[in-house]
């Protein structure tokens, strides 16, 4: 080094320490570490499970129990997270509108989605690995969703145990989730295979998801555990591009009616225009989604889309939601645009990975009541009084 700086005319201790600091502060202000601190860093111990209120205490509690990676997983977003911070911004930009003195009695929150009959419009959305937050993965979220008012899961092709497995596990109701390969032979078999275990639909994954994510490669690169599991440092895949999703066409859905006899779903619809097009090819569900931020980043929330798809399917296939649906009052604000049922992807993910199957049915049996509590509150006693006067939106 020839140039002198004042910086350079500092002891190596002090530069190094300085530098420490500037690193420290800068991680100190980055959204992404700030959201991974340790939210019990005040409190002497971490809740118990009755000890929870909502399902922001459930992600808390997972990630006091999980190694990084594991928590990391089903928390990060593509690139930015603008996309994965956006969802949640979107269900802060509905109001509701209170409705008072209105004798509500019962509140009514029973549906049936395709002639599987629900306590709740609530599913839970197909999620990949679940073996990573516990050693029965999926068996284990199947018991706790099925204790939780046998509320109906959508097992992803991409589970840690077979579809048949998990069927085994619980009583409550299963639908399949399929990523399309580039053989039919291969979807036909899967298809088959979960349709006699007792599969009732089929949601296909149309969003291209991406493969890699830049919390992902942090923690590939510089966590000790996915060090110590042999996961590589760096992708082999450098343009990003999960290239054994992104050669299937519309026509996929027809290839694959002959062999699919339950009702099929397109998931990752964001525009009216895709959603017509589910309809022409004559899909029985629409299932909006961004896959929780995972996907397209920069691309719009799911709800703030919504009602423009409501509008464009016109009542010709049920109307799923999800990505950032974390509250009663969200589920509301989602039904009141139009959807018929929403999904939760993290959320019954955090009750997993903090409480096992317990964890997984008291999350959704929180967010159940809270459903209930927001419907007596606006004056709504049946989901069919649910109504897009209920929501105020204007979204920025
Ligand atoms: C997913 N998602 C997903 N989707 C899918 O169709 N098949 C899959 O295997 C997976 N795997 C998966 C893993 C993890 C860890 C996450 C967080 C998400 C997307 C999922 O179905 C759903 O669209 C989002 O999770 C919804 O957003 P929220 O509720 O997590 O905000």
């Amino acid at each position: 080094m020839t140039g002198h700086t004042g910086c350079n005319k500092l002891p190596r201790e002090l530069k190094r320490r300085r530098y420490l600091k500037s690193l420290a502060a800068f991680l100190a202000g980055s959204p992404l570490i700030r959201a991974q601190q340790d939210p019990f860093r005040d409190h002497s111990r971490v809740p118990a499970i009755g000890e929870l209120a909502d399902a922001f205490g459930f992600e808390a509690v997972a990630y006091a129990k999980q190694p990084r990676a594991a928590y990391d997983y089903p928390a990060y977003g593509a690139e930015t997270e603008f996309t994965l911070r956006r969802n949640r911004e979107a269900f802060e930009w509905v109001e509701l509108v209170p409705n008072r003195i209105v004798q509500t009695g019962t509140i009514q929150t029973a549906t049936e989605l395709f002639g599987t009959k629900m306590a709740f419009p609530i599913l839970v959305s197909p999620t990949a690995g679940h073996g990573q937050l516990h050693p029965e993965g999926e068996m284990a979220t199947h018991r706790g969703a099925a204790a939780a008012s046998n509320t109906t899961m959508i097992v992803s092709n991409n589970s840690s145990f077979p579809f048949e497995k998990v069927a085994a596990a619980a009583e409550s109701p299963l639908w399949v989730q399929l990523y399309p390969k580039q053989s039919l032979d291969v979807d036909r078999e899967y298809l088959e295979k979960a349709q006699a275990a007792g599969a009732r639909a089929l949601v296909v994954t149309i969003d291209q998801q991406a493969s890699v994510y830049e919390r992902a490669l942090h923690d590939r690169n510089l966590n000790a555990t996915s060090r110590r599991f042999g996961i590589p440092p760096r992708s082999a895949n450098s343009y990003r591009l999960p290239e054994s999703r992104l050669w299937y066409e519309w026509k996929f859905f027809d290839q694959i009616r002959p062999f699919v006899k339950v009702p099929i779903l397109a998931k990752g619809i964001l525009t009216a225009e895709d959603a017509k097009i589910c309809i022409e090819r004559g899909l029985d569900g629409v299932y909006v989604s961004n896959h929780g931020g995972r996907s397209l980043d920069y691309g719009p929330s799911t709800l703030e889309v919504l009602p423009e798809i409501v509008d464009a399917v016109g009542g010709k296939a049920l109307i799923l939601l999800d990505s950032g649906v974390r509250r009663g009052t969200d589920i509301l604000k989602a039904l009141a645009l139009g959807a018929n049922a929403v999904c939760l992807g993290r959320v019954p993910l955090w009750g997993l990975g903090s409480f096992g199957a317990a964890g997984v049915q008291r999350v959704l049996e929180i967010l159940q009541s809270e459903l209930v509590q927001a419907m007596q509150f606006t004056g709504r006693p049946t989901l069919a009084s649910v109504d897009r006067k209920l929501a105020l939106s204007d979204f920025p």
